[in-house]
């Protein structure tokens, strides 16, 4: 595979704090360079700005970079987001409390990746003119947007993967994250949407039981049995993100991004919940345990399901939780109607309070759409948001064009962030197209940058004109 190609696993020394003069620590910033596919000198660079996770998951999971380094001539970079993997800023520390966790901002990150970019163009022989694209999926396709935006002399052009750079206050409606959950669910079988708004009831119901609780724990093997209510009201939500995740990782095709799945997960799950409504609560829920196991027993590995987990252990999910308790405030809400949730208001108080609790900080509701301009970008250029109809994050993505040179590129077929996987043969057209006009973009703002510093125009043997 692809990632054999790697040639270096490299620290950079990066300061801890970039904004204040106080603490003048640094910390070793991991990142991965692959040169193989490099035309040296001035061959483009494709940088991956790392999310909440460790980087060589990411780099496993990213293979579109992989596939067009070859065409474009490019070095690739995964650089890792501090907090997370092993560029800890106060090794095991850094995560003891507010004071360590204090530098694990959006900002600083953007900083190290600038910093980092500056320092290889000049250590890297041949590297010097060599324009540089910023690519990330998620909150890493945020953080190439926001990159583009911030850093224009760094990077030439961005492509912002299932990035919802709207999912903050007042930008989107919160509640439509969970209306495109429900759609996919709706669409992958008969009665599926419905059979899963009705299991809260039941749940309800057989939790106010002893013997309830004990069968509940039973039919979904639970590692830990249900003793309490809110033992029960936390598996809603465990069940609730087994959904949502679900409508994540809805590829065409077997998969491990999230968990190991089967093609299309949602129409496996599906044929566990096409009841129609005569069925008893126990025989709905009999179902919605089948369901569950698709998405956490496909390798028939699993002794026991464990509400505490949903996903990867590669993510950072404390590290993300305070991101989210501090600049990332991300409103999200269901009514029961238009989605199949229970509905629950966006409660930022409560929010906020069990940040307080937790971390000692109360996230700052506007910030985001103060420091990276929320709805007004249109004076910004060369950033690319692709979404898939699919990914519950499209919506709070940017789904529509801006201007000319901020794009957006729908793939009505696909999940979260397709576009950066490795092509596959069961792969929707939708997907492909997306692939190949991402990379004319990359062409384009390459030749404007060799234009403007007057290098090479020709890059690579498969170069082609875009206008
Ligand atoms: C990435 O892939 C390599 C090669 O298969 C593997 O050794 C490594 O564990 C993977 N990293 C993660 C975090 O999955
Ligand atoms: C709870 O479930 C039992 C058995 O299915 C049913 O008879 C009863 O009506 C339900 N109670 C409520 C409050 O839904
Ligand atoms: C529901 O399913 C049962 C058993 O498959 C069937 O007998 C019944 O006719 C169905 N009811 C409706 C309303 O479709
Ligand atoms: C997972 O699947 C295997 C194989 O089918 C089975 O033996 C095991 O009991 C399942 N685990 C759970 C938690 O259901
Ligand atoms: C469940 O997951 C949590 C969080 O990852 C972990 O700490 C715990 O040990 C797991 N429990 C079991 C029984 O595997
Ligand atoms: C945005 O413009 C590009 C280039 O014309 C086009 O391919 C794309 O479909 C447009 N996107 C949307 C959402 O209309």
């Amino acid at each position: 595979m692809h990632y054999l190609l790697l040639n270096f696993f490299f620290f950079f020394c990066s300061q801890i704090d970039h904004f204040g003069f106080l603490q003048d620590g640094t910390f070793k910033q991991r990142y991965l360079v692959a040169d193989k596919h490099w035309h040296q000198p001035d061959g483009p660079i494709l940088f991956y700005t790392g999310n909440e996770g460790d980087i060589t998951w990411f780099c496993n999971n990213t293979g579109f970079m992989w596939e067009v380094a070859e065409q474009l001539g490019a070095m690739l970079v995964f650089a890792e987001h501090r907090y997370y993997g092993e560029s800890l800023p106060f090794g095991q520390a850094s995560y003891s409390d507010s004071k360590h966790l204090n530098y694990l901002t959006s900002e600083q990150a953007l900083a190290d990746f600038a910093v980092l970019i500056e320092n290889l163009k000049s250590t890297i022989p041949g590297a010097r003119n060599s324009p540089v694209i910023a690519i990330g999926g998620s909150y890493g396709g945020m953080l190439s947007a926001w990159f583009r935006m911030k850093y224009p002399n760094v990077v030439i052009g961005a492509l912002a993967a299932s990035a919802p750079i709207w999912q903050f206050p007042d930008m989107v409606p919160c509640g439509d994250f969970y209306k495109v959950v429900t759609q996919d669910f709706a669409k992958s079988g008969d009665n599926c949407d419905a059979n899963i708004r009705r299991s809260w009831k039941a749940i309800n119901n057989l939790s106010s039981s002893a013997s309830g609780l004990q069968w509940l724990s039973e039919e979904f093997s639970l590692c830990t049995p249900l003793k309490n209510n809110n033992d029960a009201v936390s598996f809603k939500s465990w069940l609730q993100e087994t959904w949502v995740n679900l409508a994540m990782v809805d590829y065409p095709y077997e998969a491990n991004f999230l968990q190991p799945l089967p093609a299309w997960p949602i129409q496996v799950v599906c044929k566990y919940l096409n009841f129609n409504s005569t069925v008893s609560d126990y025989q709905l829920l009999q179902g919605v345990a089948q369901a569950a196991k698709v998405y956490y027993n496909y390798t028939g590995n699993s002794p026991c399901l464990n509400t505490s987990q949903t996903a990867t252990g590669s993510l950072g999910a404390l590290g993300w939780f305070f991101q989210a308790c501090t600049e990332m405030v991300m409103p999200m809400c269901t009514d029961g109607v238009q989605d199949m949730f229970e509905p629950e208001e966006w409660n930022f108080q409560a929010f906020s309070d069990e940040c307080n609790s937790v971390f000692g900080v109360r996230p700052r509701a506007d910030w985001a759409g103060t420091v990276y301009g929320g709805k007004k970008i249109g004076s910004h250029s060369n950033i690319i948001f692709s979404n898939g109809g699919l990914d519950p994050w499209s919506a709070g993505g940017v789904t529509s064009n801006i201007t000319q040179s901020l794009v957006s590129i729908l793939i009505p077929d696909g999940a979260h962030h397709l576009d950066l996987r490795y092509s596959n043969k069961l792969d929707p057209p939708s997907v492909r197209d997306a692939r190949a006009l991402e990379l004319k973009y990359f062409q384009k703002w390459i030749r404007q940058a060799q234009k403007s510093t007057g290098t090479r125009p020709s890059i690579s043997k498969n170069w082609k004109m875009f206008t």
